[in-house]
């Protein structure tokens, strides 16, 4: 049986890649890469078809892991019936994709942080107009939230 989890931000050229990166190399490290279907899409449409920002890139690489080959797209109808899990970075990305869900969705939708054990973080903040630093935050944040998801699946 395979699980299979969508990864979601605004632009999905920041945080939604650096999770779905960050979840990747968990899970390769683990030697679980088998049993999981990983992908990440955005709520907008500026960046679609490209790469991940540099900035979260360069972030990803100082963490030891490769995000340069992803490429942005908009969530669609389909993932909501495709995905197991569908992990939201920011309550406006839970509310848009809660908008955005028909009515017989079949994926379950949830707050990304909500599975990082850290108390009083909800979130992954925007890093977009932000320093490296917050793309190292980024980086950090995906990593404590995908090893607690990874516990509870
Ligand atoms: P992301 O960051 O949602 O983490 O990919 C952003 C990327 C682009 C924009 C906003 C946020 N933008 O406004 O273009």
């Amino acid at each position: 049986m395979m699980t299979k989890l969508l990864f979601v931000c605004l632009g999905n050229i920041c945080r939604s890649p650096t999770a779905e990166g960050a979840m990747r190399d968990l899970l390769n490290r683990k030697g679980l890469s088998e049993r999981f279907e990983l992908d990440s899409a955005g709520t907008g449409d500026w960046h679609l078809g490209e790469a991940p920002d540099a900035r979260a890139q360069a972030a990803c690489r100082r963490a030891g892991f490769d995000i340069s080959m992803l490429r942005s797209r908009l969530v669609r109808e389909d993932d909501f019936y495709h995905f197991d899990l569908i992990l939201a970075c920011d309550k406006n990305n839970l509310s848009d994709l809660k908008r955005l869900a028909p009515a017989d969705a079949t994926a379950r939708i949830e707050l990304l942080m909500s599975f990082a054990g850290m108390p009083g973080v909800e979130v992954v903040p925007d890093p977009y107009y932000g320093s490296d630093k917050d793309f190292d935050r980024t980086v950090a944040y995906c990593q404590s939230a995908c090893n607690g998801l990874l516990d509870s699946l």
